[in-house]
C-alpha cells in the first residue's frame, strides 16, 4: 500500500513523523510516498500544490496529511479544500469522545461520543467566489447527489451505533438548508434510522450544556468544521482530535487542528490527534487489530499521567510518541 505522506507546515511537520512512526511500530506493510505541498512550496514556487503534486496523490492509496498555512495572499485557493474536490473525498468524519482526561477547563468533559460527518465538497466551501471592491460573495452549493450521500455515510455510521442521527442546519433562514434536511430525512426513512433535527446555532449551545445526548451528526461543510472545533474543545484539546476525509475510491486522514503557528518548532505540539488519524487509516484498510493497538497505546500512556502542554503537562511531541511505540512494542 503506498501511502502519501503531506507533513505540511508548523506542527504538521513535528507530528505527522510521530503518526508514520506508530504506522511503522504495528508493522503496518506500507510505503511511505512523501508529497511536499503547503505554504513553505508556495513561497518557494508561488504555488502551494502544483498538478503533478495531485497526480502523485492520486497513484497513492491514501494519505496522512498534517496542516497547511493559509497564505495571506487574497488569490490563495486553499490545497486542502482542492484534495478534497478533486479526489471527491466527500465525508469528513471527526470522532469526539474524552479520552479519559479530567482537565480544569470550563466545559468539564462530561461522558459523550460524538462522531460528525460533515458534508466536505460543496456547501459554503464550494470556491465559487466573487469579491470586487464593493461586493464579496460566496455561493453556497447543496447538491441532490451531495446530501444523498452523506446523509447515507451517517446512516450507515448510526447503523453500528445507536441508530439515530442528528440533522444540524439553519433551515428556518436558509433554502439551501431545508433541501439539505429534506434529503437526509428522506435518507434516514429509507434506512431505518431514527431521526432528529436541530438548527446549528441551538446546536452550539446544546453540545456544551449536554453532548452526552448527541451520537452521530450529519450536516454542511461550514457547520461541520465550526462544530469541530466546539466538540474539540469539550474532548480537551485540539491535539486530541483526529479526522477522515472518505471517498468511494480516495481517502485522507489528518488531525482536526490547523499547523498551529504559535507553538511550531517547539517540539511541544501533542502528536495524539495526528496518531489517531492514522489510527482511522488502519481501520479504513481494515487492518482492526492494528487500530486497537494504536488506540490501547494512547489510553495507556494518557492513563500513566503522560502530557503534552495542551493538556497542562511538560511532556514533548517526542516524549509523547515515543511512549506510544514503546507501549506497542512491549505488547507485540
Ligand atoms: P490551529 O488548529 O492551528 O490552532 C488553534 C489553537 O490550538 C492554537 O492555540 C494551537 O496552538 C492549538 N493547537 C492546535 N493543535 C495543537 C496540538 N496538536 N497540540 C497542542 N496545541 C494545539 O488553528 P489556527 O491557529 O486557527 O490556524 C493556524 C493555521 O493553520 C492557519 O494558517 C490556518 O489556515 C491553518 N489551518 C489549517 C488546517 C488544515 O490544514 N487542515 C486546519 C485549520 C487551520
Ligand atoms: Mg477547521
Amino acid at each position: 500500500m503506498k501511502v502519501a505522506v503531506i507533513e505540511g507546515d508548523g506542527i504538521g511537520k513535528e507530528v505527522i513523523p510521530a503518526a508514520v512512526d506508530v504506522l511503522n511500530a504495528v508493522n503496518l506493510d506500507f510505503e511511505p510516498v512523501p508529497v511536499e505541498i503547503g505554504y513553505g512550496k508556495w513561497e518557494r514556487t508561488g504555488l502551494a500544490m502544483d498538478d503533478a503534486d495531485l497526480e502523485l496523490l492520486r497513484s497513492c492509496d491514501c494519505i496522512l496529511f498534517g496542516a497547511i498555512t493559509t497564505p495571506n495572499d487574497p488569490n490563495y485557493q486553499s490545497v486542502l479544500l482542492r484534495i478534497r474536490q478533486e479526489l471527491d473525498l466527500y465525508a469528513n468524519i471527526r470522532p469526539f469522545r474524552p479520552l479519559g482526561i479530567t482537565m480544569d477547563i470550563p466545559c468539564q468533559p462530561k461522558p459523550f461520543d460524538i462522531i460528525i460527518v460533515r458534508e466536505n465538497t460543496e456547501g459554503l466551501y464550494a470556491g465559487i467566489e466573487d469579491v470586487n471592491r464593493n461586493r464579496a460573495c460566496s455561493t453556497r452549493v447543496v447538491t441532490r447527489k451531495g446530501c444523498l450521500r452523506i446523509a447515507k455515510t451517517a446512516c450507515k455510521l448510526a447503523k453500528g451505533r445507536g441508530n439515530s442521527i442528528t440533522i444540524v442546519h439553519k433551515a428556518n433562514v436558509l433554502k439551501s438548508c431545508g433541501f439539505f434536511k429534506e434529503l437526509c430525512i428522506e435518507v434516514a426513512n429509507e434506512n431505518g434510522v431514527r431521526y432528529d433535527e436541530m438548527l446549528v446555532d441551538a446546536m452550539a449551545y446544546s453540545l456544551v450544556l449536554d453532548p452526552g445526548r448527541y451520537d452521530v451528526i450529519v450536516t454542511t461543510n461550514l457547520f461541520g468544521d465550526i462544530l469541530s472545533d466546539l466538540c474539540a474543545a469539550l474532548v480537551g484539546s485540539l491535539g486530541l482530535c483526529p479526522s477522515a476525509n472518505i471517498g468511494d475510491k480516495y481517502a485522507l486522514f489528518e488531525p482536526v487542528h490547523g499547523s498551529a503557528p504559535d507553538i511550531a518548532g517547539k517540539g511541544i505540539a501533542n502528536p495524539l490527534a495526528a496518531i489517531l488519524s492514522a489510527k482511522m487509516m488502519l481501520e479504513w484498510v481494515e487492518e482492526f487489530e492494528k487500530a486497537e493497538l494504536v488506540q490501547s497505546a494512547v489510553d495507556n500512556v494518557l492513563q500513566k499521567g503522560l502530557r503534552t502542554a495542551d493538556l497542562g503537562g511538560t511532556a514533548s511531541t517526542n516524549d509523547m510518541a515515543n511512549a506510544i511505540v514503546e507501549y506497542i512494542r512491549s505488547v507485540q
